[in-house]
């Protein structure tokens, strides 16, 4: 009696040890099905405020998980709620293996159709003639949400402001986007929509 009652105490010794290890390990496919809760199953979204993820840089997609993991420690830093609280509970061996997968599926054109030619100025200079860039630090923007490419370009603009904007939750620093985003008139609401429209090869 006594030993079968110490076997099961064992047991449930363990499975408790094993539900904690659980919760800390970065769990493959767990990590994944709560990406795709928002940004779809592939990194497409389905919602304006989520972007596309899917076919974006690795490079890109590494450098933002760690700026959500940094916020306003070093250099640049991206703040929102929702990815802080993501991107801390990630390692980088899974900050790695997700930004591979994502990377790897292929990107959507958007929701609208754009009949005005071929775009030509500052923010095609860098994000590419139709949204898809060479350099893998400036992301790809073809097919990306409207809404939420314009919220970006508030948030770069933000951080410029000033120290008192850090309690908005929207803010987000780089030096190149940061330029661009305090300069952008009418140009930025244009290429939203040029972006949004382009497809993905
Ligand atoms: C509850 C919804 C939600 C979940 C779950 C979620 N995200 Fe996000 N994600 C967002 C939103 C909203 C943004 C835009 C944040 C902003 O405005 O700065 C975002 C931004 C991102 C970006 C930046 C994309 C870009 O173009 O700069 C990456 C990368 C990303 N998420 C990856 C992930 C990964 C990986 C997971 C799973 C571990 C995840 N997200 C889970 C909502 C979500
Ligand atoms: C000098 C190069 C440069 C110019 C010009 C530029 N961008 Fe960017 N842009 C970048 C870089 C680099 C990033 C990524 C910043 C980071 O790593 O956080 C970026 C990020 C963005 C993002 C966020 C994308 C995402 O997935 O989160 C949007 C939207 C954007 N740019 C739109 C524009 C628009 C619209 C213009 C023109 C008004 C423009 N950019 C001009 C370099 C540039």
């Amino acid at each position: 009696m006594v030993p079968a009652v110490g076997l099961l105490l064992g047991l449930l010794g363990l499975l408790v040890v094993a539900a904690c290890v659980n919760r800390d390990a970065p769990a493959d496919v767990d990590a994944l099905t709560i990406c795709a809760s928002c940004h779809g199953p592939t990194g497409v979204s389905e919602r304006y405020y989520v972007p596309n993820i899917a076919g974006q840089h690795y490079a890109y997609l590494v450098k933002q998980l760690r700026h959500f993991r940094t916020t306003h420690e070093a250099g640049d830093m991206r703040e929102n709620a929702t990815m802080n609280w993501h991107a801390v509970r990630m390692n980088g061996a899974d900050i790695d293996r997700i930004a591979r997968y994502y990377a790897g599926q292929t990107c959507q054109p958007g929701i609208h159709t754009w009949t005005g030619g071929e775009l030509n100025n500052a923010c095609t200079a860098c994000h590419g003639s139709r949204g898809l860039s060479r350099d893998p630090a400036i992301p790809n923007l073809a097919g990306q949400q409207v809404y939420y490419m314009l919220r970006q370009i508030m948030a770069f603009r933000h951080d410029e402001n000033a120290a008192a904007n850090r309690n908005s939750h929207c803010s987000r620093s780089n030096e190149r986007m940061g330029k661009a985003a305090a300069d952008v008139c009418g140009d930025a609401l244009l290429s939203a929509y040029y972006f949004n429209a382009q497809g993905c090869p």
